[in-house]
């Protein structure tokens, strides 16, 4: 590692949870790395200290006007004991990505990943080990200088906190009902939407909320201009395998690029599979669905990698999909990705990356 980070110890080590019934995003682990930033030093200071609340000015920009923006991955224990982390040069690029997006200064790439191996170090006993568990990891970086009136922050704060989990859905891999959203939408060309900020997820809340109090557990977003296109899901990308072809929708600005959903085209393209990035309507998918041709339909994310979607509702009409079962793509994309991720499957990809 080319850097590295002063600890102090947590004093009052917790109680780990049992693997067994975790759920996500609830337990935090002993300690959380933070850095500093301001425009003399640049990033500077950075260290591992216990995990426990921070203070912040009531003026803090973020907590006005949402400079902020933070990024999500795992790291896994092999059987034989390896500590290691699922392409994190992939959430740093997207980091200074979404960082350019908000005037928040960029992050060494390398010390990015630095301060997550050397986190995830202390805290490796904290892995969970039993199918579908993983320690998620969530790097955030927020501007906290204390103004009121609308220009970047001065200061800022990078930290990077870690929680045990479980599967993202209670029900695991079994498929989820998803209602078509044609009223709000997520994000436009030239908004926030391929960067990953809090704000993106603030206004989406309203829509998630109408479409969990309907029973269903995810929204599909279409495109802001003609709400005909299909963007993507809630926290994750969307995919859907139409006869031979595995479609999902091309990367247009307003959609997050995500890294399961990279990871899932590369390994369909190794594997010789028909895949295509490519502009697909609501309407397109009906009549593939009547035409007997949508076979399968799956979001893709870090947090569940594949969530098939077992039922889509659209304008009243309730599309069953390969018989509320997960189909044979979702399937193999996530074995394969939960197999290297895990080492129970050769990384045949090169993206597994460890903690020493
Ligand atoms: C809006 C949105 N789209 C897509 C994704 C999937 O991205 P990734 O595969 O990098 O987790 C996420 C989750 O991070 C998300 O929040």
């Amino acid at each position: 590692m080319k850097y590295e980070f002063p600890v102090t110890k947590t004093t009052a080590p917790k109680t780990k949870p049992d693997a067994k019934g975790l759920r996500f995003g609830t337990v935090f682990t002993d300690h959380m790395f933070v850095m500093d930033y301001n425009e003399k030093d640049g990033w500077n200071n950075g260290r591992i200290v216990p995990y426990g609340p921070i203070t912040l000015d009531p003026a803090a920009v973020v907590l006005h006007y949402g400079q902020e923006m933070f990024e999500g991955l795992k790291a896994y224990k092999t059987a034989a004991g390896r500590v290691q982390l699922f392409r994190p040069d992939m959430n740093a690029k997207r980091t200074n990505n979404t960082n350019d997006r908000l005037c928040i200064p960029k992050v060494d790439e390398e010390l990015f990943v630095d301060a997550i191996k050397a986190l995830v170090k202390i805290d490796q006993d904290w892995i969970p080990e039993g199918e579908g568990t993983a320690l998620y990891i969530r790097p955030f970086i927020f501007g906290d200088e204390a103004f009121l009136g609308v220009r970047k922050s001065a200061t800022y704060k990078f930290m990077i906190i870690l929680s045990p989990v479980g599967p993202y859905f209670e029900n695991g891999l079994a498929p989820t009902k998803m209602y078509v959203e044609d009223v709000y939408v997520r994000a436009v060309k030239g908004g926030t939407g391929e960067a990953k900020c809090g704000g993106n997820y603030g206004g989406s809340l309203k829509a998630q909320e109408i479409a969990h109090e309907k029973g269903f557990e995810q929204i599909l977003w279409l495109d802001a201009y003609e709400q005909k296109y299909i963007e993507e899901i809630g926290a994750a990308n969307a995919f859907f395998v139409i006869g031979d072809e595995i479609v999902t929708s091309a990367l247009n600005g307003s959609i997050l690029p995500g890294i399961t959903r990279n990871s899932i085209i590369a390994l369909c393209k190794k594997k010789g599979y028909k895949i295509s990035e490519r502009k697909i309507s609501i309407d397109e998918l009906e009549n593939a669905y009547h035409a007997g041709q949508l076979k399968e339909m799956f979001a893709s994310g870090t947090a569940a990698i594949v969530s098939p979607v077992g039922e889509l509702l659209y304008k009243g009409e309730d599309m069953v999909i390969n018989d509320n079962k997960i189909g044979p793509v979702a399937q193999e994309m996530y074995d394969t990705i939960y197999g290297i991720q895990t080492g129970k499957m050769d990384d045949f990809m090169g993206w597994t990356v460890p903690v020493e």
